[in-house]
């Protein structure tokens, strides 16, 4: 694991690959929302940090002075050096930016439908009840590691038609992909090109023998009345591994976390099921795990700070989701609260197009969750680790089931 020189100042030196960052991100974002709304850090090139939900919001709409090719902000040579994938990006349609963008996100629409995405909810019910059923009479369970980690990787795997035996280098890949921004880009460049060489061993499988899955219908898809490219297709498989995976398992551990330690919205959502999608929107808006990062492709302005062409910028929808100013008591979980526009899935043309499955295995964790073990808690408080970098939620999660139902 590469290792970060600690952060001496959150305004001025911030840096999301620091541990301290992720878990105590909260206070972080408050802290700067008073002081200085747009951070400033030299790491990573040089890059800022809006807080407030009107500069989070503003930099995701303006995708003139804007770019989504770096959406992710980790160590790279310097933008010079760059050798520019536009206007597809390594992994469309996030890091395309417009015109391309809207067709390569056109295509991908139907394949995440309300419809197509709620005939996988017996499957994702029956998963979770088997990782509830492996974990025996155990007192203590890691709701992270037995239980959030394996829903959305299952899930993900099962959609596009790559082995399930693959789950755990499917995860340390995203793992490398998310959390080791701060490693030698040379590092992070092998695991790429070794990822890549494995989605085009199963790529060309696919083309051999077709298949109805998610890969089967890249492979179907037109742009432009043309086949996508090879690059598309890989980059694309990719995008789904890295967006459906960590997000999903964050979002489902955060909710645990949070249930873990407020007895009374536990019972609340036990014993009142129909509370369950409004408190799921509450948990996403509290919990959003998703930051996304963008790179200044004109100079223009953030909140009234000068940004320059090439300078990156980390956008933490989770921090907008805080906001005062847009959310009364917005530091508190209100499980049955009504307004709830909250920006978890973003905004602007790049909003998340797996929202809807997203919030199917989510609802699905939580509910059976809750319905087997009506009563739990922290077993240690201390023994929770977060993530680093940009999808924020517990990586350790050791919960006492005090009541099974
Ligand atoms: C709780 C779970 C999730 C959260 C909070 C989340 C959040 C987000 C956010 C904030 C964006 C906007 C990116 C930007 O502005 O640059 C995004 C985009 C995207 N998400 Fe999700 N996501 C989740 C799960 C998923 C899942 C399960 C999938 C599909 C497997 C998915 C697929 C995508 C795709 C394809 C995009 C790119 C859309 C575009 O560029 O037009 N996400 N997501």
């Amino acid at each position: 694991m590469a290792t970060v020189k600690p952060v001496q100042s959150w305004e001025t030196d911030w840096d999301h690959a620091d541990p301290a960052y992720n878990q105590n991100a909260p206070q972080i974002w408050d802290q700067l929302r008073g002081t200085c709304p747009v951070a400033h850090t030299n790491r990573y090139g040089g890059a800022w940090l809006p807080v407030t939900h009107a500069d989070v919001s503003a930099v995701a709409r303006d995708t003139d002075h804007f770019s989504s090719e770096g959406a992710v902000l980790a160590n790279r040579p310097p933008r010079e050096e760059w050798v520019s994938l536009a206007p597809i990006g390594a992994a469309p349609p996030i890091t395309s930016d417009p015109p391309f963008h809207a067709d390569a996100r056109r295509l991908l629409l139907p394949a995440f439908s309300p419809q197509v995405v709620a005939e996988w909810e017996p499957e994702i019910r029956r998963l979770c009840n088997e990782l509830i059923d492996n974990m025996g009479d155990l007192d203590v369970v890691d709701a992270a590691v037995q239980y959030a980690q394996n829903i959305p990787v299952y899930v993900i795997a099962r959609m596009l038609g790559l082995p399930l035996e693959d789950s755990d280098y499917f995860r340390e890949t995203v793992h490398m992909v998310l959390e080791e921004i701060g490693a030698e880009f040379g590092e992070r460049q092998g695991a790429f090109e070794k990822l890549d060489a494995y989605l085009t061993m199963h790529v060309q499988d696919h083309i051999e023998n077709p298949k109805d899955d998610l890969i089967g219908f890249l492979l179907n898809a037109k742009i432009y009345d043309q086949p996508l490219s090879p690059q598309h297709v890989v980059g694309t498989i990719i995008l789904l591994m890295v967006a459906g995976i960590d997000t999903t398992w964050s979002s489902i551990g955060s909710s645990i976390w949070h249930l873990a330690q407020h007895p009374s919205d536990l019972h609340r959502m036990v014993n009142e099921p129909e509370l369950l999608p409004t408190a799921i929107e509450e948990l996403l808006r509290m919990y959003a795990p998703v930051t996304m990062a963008r790179i200044v492709s004109q100079d223009t302005e953030i909140g009234g700070c000068p940004v320059k062409r090439g300078d990156s910028v980390l956008l933490p929808f989770p921090a907008a989701n805080r906001d005062p100013e847009v959310f009364p008591d917005a530091d508190k979980v209100i499980i049955d609260r009504e307004e709830n526009r909250h920006v978890a899935f973003g905004l602007g043309i790049h909003r998340c197009l797996g929202s809807n499955l997203a919030r199917l295995e989510l609802r699905i964790a939580v509910q059976v969750f809750i319905q087997r073990f009506p009563q739990f808690e922290l077993a240690d408080p201390n023994s929770v680790t977060w993530s680093l970098g940009q999808v924020r939620g517990p990586r350790k999660l050791p919960v006492r089931v005090t009541q099974r139902a």
